[in-house]
């Protein structure tokens, strides 16, 4: 890879912020996980423990865990039964993603396809999908349990949506849009407003940390696109140019195919056209991204969604709760990891 954009010296603390604010009941969602993928089957507990170990950043969760608190929700222990749901939920469509998109290292690590194969992979993440749908029902609000179902399958068509355009090089901004809304930002959208339905706010309120959570969603997945350009596998813990290589298209892309010259631009198609990519392929659009300045407009782009997100949570009275949720705005864009 060649050298790697730096965007700003140093990154603001917002996540380790709200993730010291909520630790407590962190600590209780990791434990909850941990009881619900419990299985007699052997491999089946193999992989849940595998899963559990490369955690991850459980960003959902805290989502789920900062807007509840933001909202003021103290009594019991459904913001924890929740946010577990809904990293698990993820954590499903990462097991199932990693099938499709042929990935080997996540969370760096080897992903669970490449150690016991795809189909453990699938079905492992079925498990994880059914145990979540149990805990919804566990809950009982139907409210949650109509927001968390329909989120999943917004989820699926938006990975079936990314992979009918598979190879389209000319695809449009608004389908790009469109997919990375179905796949990345209802979760997160689920995840915040969970926390105002808990808490029994109004709808205003409750549409903010919706639209809040929407446009976190959309600038973490712009963000997660561009660092595939521009990253280094140790930081981001993913194998960087996975997605150019799946012949996946994305922001850059898109963005790179709008500003190219004519003859770039066939270059640019045979690229995508064919069903193997070589590294020699991606020195040539690390190229052109360097020479378009492709990963500066990438992050230009996202910070349109940044304002939107944190300019939906001035409803809310100013607190130490609200500061934080705000500045996970950009470090979700800032971020290397
Ligand atoms: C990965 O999400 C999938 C995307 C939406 C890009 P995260 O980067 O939040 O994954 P983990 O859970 O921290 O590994
Ligand atoms: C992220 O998909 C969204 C889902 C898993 C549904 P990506 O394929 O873009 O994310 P990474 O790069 O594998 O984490
Ligand atoms: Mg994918
Ligand atoms: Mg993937």
């Amino acid at each position: 890879m060649g050298s790697v954009i730096q965007l700003k010296k140093q990154i603001n603390n917002s996540y380790s912020d709200l993730k010291n604010s909520v630790e407590d009941k962190l600590v209780l969602v990791e434990e909850k996980i941990k009881n619900k993928l419990t299985s007699e089957v052997d491999l089946v507990q193999k992989i849940s423990d595998y899963h559990l170990k490369t955690g991850g950043k459980r960003l959902r969760a805290l989502l789920t865990l900062g807007s509840s608190k933001l909202c003021g929700y103290l009594k019991g222990g459904r913001d924890i039964n929740l946010a577990a749901c809904i990293e698990m939920i993820h954590g499903a469509t990462l097991m199932h993603d990693d099938v499709i998109d042929n990935s080997d290292i996540r969370r760096g690590e080897k992903t669970i396809n490449t150690i016991w194969g795809n189909q453990s992979s699938i079905l492992a993440g079925d498990y994880l999908l059914s145990r979540c749908f149990e805990m919804m029902v566990e809950d009982g609000n139907l409210e949650i349990l109509k927001l968390l179902s329909s989120t999943s399958a917004k989820i699926a068509q938006g990975e079936i949506l990314q992979l009918q355009h598979k190879g389209e090089i000319d695809m449009l901004e608004e389908i790009y849009l469109k997919i990375i809304t179905s796949k990345t930002a209802v979760l997160f959208s689920a995840a915040a407003k969970v926390g105002a339905i808990l808490s029994e706010r109004n709808n205003k309120e409750k549409e903010a940390l919706e639209f809040y959570g929407k446009n976190l969603g959309l600038t973490f997945q712009i963000a997660d696109d561009t660092l595939d350009y521009n990253s280094e596998i140790n930081l981001f813990g993913k194998k960087v140019g996975n997605d150019f290589y799946e012949g996946k298209i994305t922001l850059p892309i898109i963005l790179l195919f709008q500003q190219a010259n004519d003859s770039e631009k066939k270059q640019l198609k045979n690229i995508f056209k064919q069903n193997i990519r070589s590294t020699y392929d991606l020195s040539y659009i690390l190229k052109l991204i360097s020479k378009y300045k492709i990963i500066s407009k990438c992050y230009k782009k996202a910070e349109h969604f940044i304002n939107l997100a944190s300019n939906s949570l001035s409803i809310f009275k100013n607190s130490k709760e609200k500061k934080n949720l705000e500045n996970l705005t950009s470090f979700s864009l800032e971020r290397s990891f």
